[in-house]
């Protein structure tokens, strides 16, 4: 058995990739991980797996739908998980043009070769494929202080390019069900936090600013509310929903942690004052507030009780035990966060994948 991945060398995808090939439940199971490698890709996160012949790394671009026809007839998998995007809302700003592709162009290929390929399965085969779609919470826009938080009922009232490209995949994953009969499952997540983090997002950047004594840049008041989940905890949930989940119905998977961003950063330095003190005092004193993101959504809140009542699923973390993992995480390997900054990841990454390369990450 196996399953294609695609951008299982980002931040989620990649420990999605090593939670599952290091699950009992699936020592059968080969993974296939297509990923283009952009700025956000980085192979040293799949380390871990050098050697392991049931990880089969392949560079390319989910837009190129001959290379997906032919892994799919190769590789025969029962599911697609579907993960890789551009993911970064002020990237999205600044250059909307990346996000229309990847998140649009790329889902509609990737959609459009599972059709074919499931099209053609027969039987049991046929029966079992699944093809998950790995979605954002920010796609039912922003909430008010006294709004209940985002159910899967919620209408799509996407601001930013990003969220407004990922509502269209969502869209375009809903119509390949209902049209063509696809076996599709959606999930809806708030924000992720955790290892393998790019320190361009809020968190891994207070870690990495944090300890090189740099400002702690706070957007506007601070205020803005964001439910933040443990990485593996969503990478749980999206294993429960791909196991489980009803055909053509999309689950949202929160923390049951609404947080404000100051108070985000105030723990993490409050952290770091007791994992790696600084001589120059409290981290806290790098708390820089700056000019606010333009059009910057207020507060998102997942409402997970679908998955829950459904599928049994709830985070197994705690916001305080996540974030000391996700601390410690940093403060025990700051070399990849070093190489990420630096750009050196990228220099390793090209001179030893140029191509399709079996599990040499
Ligand atoms: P990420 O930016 O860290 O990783 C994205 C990966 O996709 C990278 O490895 C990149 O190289 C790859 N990729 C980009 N364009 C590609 C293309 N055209 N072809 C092939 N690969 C390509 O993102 P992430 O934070 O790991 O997010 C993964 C998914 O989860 C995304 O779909 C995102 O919308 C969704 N999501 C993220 C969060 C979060 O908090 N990070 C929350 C909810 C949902
Ligand atoms: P981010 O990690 O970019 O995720 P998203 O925009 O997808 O929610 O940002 C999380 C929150 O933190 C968001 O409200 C913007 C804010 N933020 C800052 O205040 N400063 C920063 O440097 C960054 C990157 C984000």
């Amino acid at each position: 058995m196996t399953i294609l991945i695609t951008g299982g060398a980002g931040f989620i995808g990649s420990n999605f990739v090593l939670d599952w090939l290091d699950s009992a439940e699936h020592r059968d199971e080969t993974v296939v991980n297509l990923d283009a490698l952009t700025y956000a890709g980085n192979l040293e996160n799949l380390a871990a797996l050098e050697g392991n012949p049931r990880h089969i790394f392949v560079k390319g671009d989910i837009c190129d739908r001959a290379l997906i026809d032919r892994l799919l007839a190769e590789h025969r998998p029962r599911a697609i998980v579907h993960f890789a995007a551009e993911s970064h809302v002020d990237r999205s700003i600044h250059g909307p043009g990346a996000f229309m592709r990847t998140n649009v162009e790329g889902t509609f290929t990737l959609l459009e070769a599972a059709r074919a390929y499931w099209g053609a399965l027969e039987g049991e085969a046929k029966a079992a494929f699944r093809f998950h779609h790995v979605s954002t919470d920010e796609v039912y826009g922003s909430l008010k202080a006294e709004d209940p938080p985002f159910a899967e009922t919620n209408p799509y009232e996407p601001n930013s390019p990003y969220s407004a490209s990922k509502a269209a995949s969502d869209h375009l994953v809903r119509a390949w069900h209902h049209t063509y009969g696809l076996p599709v499952l959606t999930t809806n997540c708030s924000n992720n936090y955790g290892p393998y983090h790019f320190p361009e997002k809020l968190i891994p950047l207070m870690i990495v600013n944090a300890l090189a004594g740099k400002p702690l840049p706070v957007y506007g008041d601070g205020q803005q509310i964001r439910d933040w989940l443990y990485v593996k905890d969503h990478c749980s949930g999206i294993r429960a929903v791909l196991a489980r989940g009803r055909l053509g119905e999309t689950y949202n998977i929160g923390g049951w942690n609404e947080q404000a961003n100051i108070d985000i950063v105030k723990i993490v330095c409050a952290l770091l004052d007791e994992l790696k003190p600084s001589e120059q005092g409290p981290y806290s004193r790098l708390i820089t507030y700056v000019k606010d993101r333009p059009g910057h959504d207020r507060r998102y809140a997942i409402d997970a009780r679908k998955i829950e009542r459904e599928l049994g699923w709830r985070p197994a973390e705690t916001f305080a035990t996540g974030i000391r993992k996700t601390v410690e995480w940093y403060l025990a390997n700051p070399g990849w966060a070093e190489r990420v900054q630096s750009g050196a990841y990228r220099d390793w990454v090209s001179q030893q994948y140029g191509g399709e390369q079996a599990s040499k990450a």
